[in-house]
């Protein structure tokens, strides 16, 4: 990433953003496979571990003693509201919990931060590939050295697209799984990897094609929105408007599939 051209407040987030998210990756990666608290939220399958909320709280003490003046919105609930303040994170302190509970190795730390509204910067860690995506409005999509751009994938035939399916599966009829059926017959093949936020840095690398899933919250895609427009690729609501504000309806792509997924999403 260029640094010299960046101004010195996007840096500075950005800087505070790596520190945060690779110290609790670094939580996330002790205590993998130990035995940890599990609990469940909206439904017996949505899961929140000790360790999402040790990483949550590593996050949120550490921004308030370096920005106690930014607003934060946390998943686990212990953000804080600061309306005059034009900057606001949001976190997933640890995104693919389902993931961590069983010891599937696909989870990561995710941190978006805004400035009026903007997607400004981003940072997702994967602790245990050591992968560390991020972000800066203007100054590409990085994984480590490497600068990201989607994939050149022109044909859906030829498409790796992935999605994931909400908490209320088990209840809701608005279950996904029409377009998923749908996708899986018309694209070379379908991924459900249980974290969203790689899912969109995915697409900035050029591993996927295409994600899309609906249901989601804004602290799950805030950083990888940014990932995926700043590595060249588009992403929007399932009928190509803007992404929405609480992050519940999404599409991303490398853009030259947009139009065909989108197409996809009618069912
Ligand atoms: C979940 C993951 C999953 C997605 C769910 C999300 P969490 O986040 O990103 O891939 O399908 O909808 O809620 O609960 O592991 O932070
Ligand atoms: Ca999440
Ligand atoms: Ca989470």
């Amino acid at each position: 990433m260029q640094r010299s051209a960046m101004q010195a407040e996007d840096l500075e987030v950005l800087d505070l953003a790596v520190d945060l998210a690779s110290q609790a990756g670094a939580i996330q990666r002790q205590r993998y496979e130990t035995d940890f608290d599990v609990h469940t939220k909206s439904a017996s399958i949505d899961l929140v571990t000790e360790v999402d909320r040790e990483c949550e709280a590593l996050i949120v003490e550490g921004l308030q003693a370096v920005r106690p003046d930014d607003a934060v919105l946390a998943e686990e609930g212990s953000g804080r509201d600061h309306d005059e303040s034009p900057w606001r994170w949001l976190i997933d302190p640890l995104d693919g919990t389902t993931n961590y509970a069983h010891g599937f190795p696909r989870f990561c730390v995710s941190i978006g931060v805004e400035y009026r509204g903007t997607r400004r910067v981003g940072v997702v860690y994967d602790p245990l590939l050591d992968e560390l995506f991020y972000s800066a409005r203007g100054a590409g999509a990085w994984l480590g050295e490497r600068k990201l751009s989607v994939s050149t994938t022109v044909d859906f035939g030829e498409a790796l697209v992935a999605t994931g399916f909400a908490y209320d599966v088990h209840k809701s009829q608005d279950d996904n799984l029409a377009r998923f059926a749908q996708v899986l017959k018309a694209a070379r093949g379908i991924r459900r990897d249980g974290s969203a936020a790689l899912d969109l840095c995915y697409v900035a690398a050029g591993r996927l094609d295409a994600y899309w899933e609906f249901k989601l919250h804004a602290w799950d895609v805030a950083a990888g929105c940014l990932m995926v427009e700043e590595a060249g690729g588009r992403v929007s609501n399932s009928v190509g408007g803007p992404v929405p504000a609480a992050g519940d309806e999404i599409v991303a792509t490398n853009s030259l599939l947009h139009a065909a997924i989108l197409a996809q999403m009618k069912t």
